[in-house]
């Protein structure tokens, strides 16, 4: 007879200590019973299981609690047939259980993988052992190392599964007796060979590690677990399966303990908290079915793409003739640059580039359920878009502001809906950037941001709320992270040597070569505004305005660059200039400072930043600004965000 097992641990079956335990009676339950001769695994509710409960993780991975680990150990020490019939998502430890079975069938929908390393951590439940035993071993590591997911025609084609089943419930219903012998043979993964590639020399295996190895980041830049799972599979290749797997377990047990993958599951549980907003009344979001931008240049055209892209048509407002041209050429340029890529079919860039339309006249956004304003960032200009606009859009839509440091109150106050009124605060370019600050105004509804959020789900971006203040959560933090990169150059330290520092904490960009992409213009623009928010000690900024070193754009900046290139190059004539300046300011010159000092230093300026936006309530939680900082500004995510990094310093002081 066959026994089926199903996992049924809403919302996702995850495999946490307690639900294992009571999975391992069952198969102890079907090992004791003599009529059962196989077992099949299967979950629930469309899904297989999302794996071990990432909440279990936490700290030390607990070797008194029931794990996965298990399970596996009572499946593989059983004489009965073991089937995992998936249907859904069969993500970490829940494939890892499926790889210990004999046989694996799965439905056309499902889709499998191993995304541990996404974690910091390896798979550590026998998956680095099993799945180089059963599938190509260069594959197993490629799809490990990748952490994504495959469909089941490619878990077909890789032999991962043995079979796709149309009809799980029948597949289920059929029973021990009415399969074939074939299906009913013990095929345990743990006594298969690692097979060598098919053009093997006896150097395969030692040179898929040797070469695996160089494609990924130094243990110490994000690389750890990269390295660790390598080393993983090299003992699959040499080991006999007990003794790798007891290697396996112990990379991962020191994993699941090291700084990185506290980072990252940090972040990803302060990811979860975003949307969760403290004595706010529980709302029913509105549905955006079209929207609208007022301003076309280079945010309201990247916007109207990441609308375009969710499938939600927009109308853009844009009063000059030339800029409508170049932005309706930067979206026919983007999507053919998707199609040239394979990304996308030359019917569904037509349809996405047909649904973003354009205007002069702001009765054209009339009816639509959301109008975000893109506009200089100057309040007089956006005051009086907004002046206008507010008679002119339906009643009930809400009316939202891109503007990066501006007050949504004195926005919201021309308009008699300021509870239908935010600021929704993209970055560029919009399009890619996932971060949107959600700016809650002091009248926002609940109902009004709840749309907000449900909508940034829909655009694909991770929302962070913050309060309205200056610069929000992460330009105010930014400002002070640059002002402290521009003390260290007054003080003698070459820009490009700041920049390498920055770059070797794990920045994905140094700060001065961020001011060069977003324009200096930019920075200067809001001093302007500001005069009591110190941007730098002496007139560095005034004097580049003056020289019309704008950065990129103007081929000069803290950098040079040739023509039509992006390529960063050192310039001495601004180093010259620091020097000049700091001289006339009397700053104290001491250029020979170390790397880890320059990071501490600027670091450090980010973090005091941090702590001020938590004390002014600006920002909700500490997760929440790290989140700004992985999506906004690249800061390394292996590292946690800034906050969580001022912890583990603390911690380690
Ligand atoms: P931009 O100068 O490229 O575009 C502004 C556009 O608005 C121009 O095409 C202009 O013709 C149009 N415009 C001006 N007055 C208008 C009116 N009354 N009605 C309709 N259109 C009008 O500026 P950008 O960079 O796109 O910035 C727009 C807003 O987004 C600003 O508030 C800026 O602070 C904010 N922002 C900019 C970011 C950036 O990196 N550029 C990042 C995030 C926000």
């Amino acid at each position: 007879m066959n026994k089926v097992i199903t996992l049924h641990n809403p919302p996702v079956n995850a495999l946490s200590f307690k639900y294992s335990e009571k999975i391992l009676k069952e198969i102890q339950d079907a090992e004791n019973d003599a009529t059962v001769t196989s077992v099949t695994i299967t979950g629930a509710n469309g899904f297989f299981s999302a794996g071990v409960d990432v909440n279990d993780f936490q700290k030390v991975w607990d070797p008194s609690g029931t794990t996965v680990r298990d399970i596996i150990e009572a499946i593989e020490r059983s004489d009965k047939i073991f089937i995992a019939a998936i249907d859904g998502i069969a993500l970490g430890g829940a494939l890892e259980l499926a790889l210990a079975c004999d046989r694996r069938v799965a439905t056309p929908r499902s889709k499998l993988g191993l995304p541990e390393i996404k974690l910091g951590l390896i798979p550590g439940a026998g998956g680095t052992q099993r799945l180089p035993r059963l599938i190509a071993p260069q594959e197993a590591l490629s799809m490990m190392l990748k952490g994504e997911t495959v469909s089941a025609d490619r878990a077909l084609e890789l032999g991962l599964i043995d079979e796709i089943v149309e009809d799980l419930s029948s597949f289920l219903a059929e029973g021990a007796e009415r399969r074939s012998p074939e299906q009913c043979r013990r095929r345990r993964v743990s006594e298969m060979n690692v097979q060598l590639p098919a053009t093997a020399q006896a150097f395969a295996l030692p040179y898929i590690i040797a070469e695996a190895h160089k494609t990924v980041p130094p243990e110490e830049s994000g690389g750890l677990a990269a390295h660790k799972l390598i080393d993983a599979v090299q003992a699959a290749f040499e080991l006999p399966f007990a003794r790798g797997l007891a290697r396996e377990y112990r990379l991962f047990d020191e994993l699941v303990a090291s700084t990185p993958s506290l980072a990252l599951r940090h972040l990803f549980f302060a990811e979860r908290e975003l949307s969760k907003i403290p004595g706010l009344p529980p709302a029913e979001p509105l549905e955006i079915k079209t929207a609208g931008v007022i301003g076309g240049g280079t945010m309201g055209t990247g916007i109207a793409i990441t609308f375009a892209n969710a499938g939600i048509p927009v109308t853009i407002v844009e009063p000059n003739a030339d800029q409508i041209g170049k932005s309706r050429q930067t979206i026919f340029g983007m999507f053919m640059h998707q199609v040239k890529r394979g990304r996308m079919t030359q019917e569904e860039a037509w349809k996405r580039g047909q649904s973003i339309a354009f205007s002069d006249d702001y009765s054209a956004v009339a009816d639509c359920d959301l109008v975000i304003e893109a506009v200089f960032e100057n309040m007089a200009v956006k005051k009086e878009v907004f002046g206008k606009l507010d008679p002119i859009v339906k009643t009930g839509a809400i009316l939202a502001s891109n503007t990066s440091t501006l007050d949504i109150d004195e926005m919201a106050a021309v308009t008699k809906r300021p509870g239908q009124f935010l600021g929704l605060h993209f970055f560029a370019p919009a399009n890619i950037m996932k971060l949107l600050e959600i700016v809650r105004g002091k009248e926002t509804s609940a109902q009004t941001l709840a749309t907000a959020f449900k909508l940034a789900k829909q655009l694909r971006k991770v929302a962070v709320l913050s309060a309205n203040a200056f610069g929000f959560i992460g330009n105010r933090m930014f400002f002070e992270y640059t002002r402290e990169a521009v003390a260290l150059a007054e003080e003698g330290v070459p820009p490009a040597r700041i920049d390498a520092a920055m770059k070797k904490f794990g920045m994905a960009m140094g700060p001065f070569a961020t001011f060069d992409l977003s324009g200096i213009d930019v920075f200067w623009h809001v001093a302007q505004g500001r005069p009591d928010l110190e941007l730098a000690r002496t007139p560095i900024l005034d004097r580049l305005y003056e020289q019309k070193r704008l950065g990129q754009k103007t081929g000069k900046g803290f950098y040079k660059y040739a023509e039509g290139s992006r390529e960063a190059v050192r310039d001495e004539e601004i180093e010259e200039l620091f020097a000049e300046l700091a001289k006339a300011a009397g700053v104290k010159q001491n250029p020979d400072v170390s790397d880890d000092e320059i990071a501490r230093r600027i670091v450090g300026a980010l973090i005091k930043s941090g702590e001020e936006i938590l004390r002014d309530g600006v920002a909700l939680r500490p997760g929440d600004i790290d989140i700004v900082w992985i999506y906004g500004y690249g800061f390394p995510p292996y590292r946690g965000g800034p906050m969580f990094y001022s912890q583990e310093e603390l911690a380690h002081a």
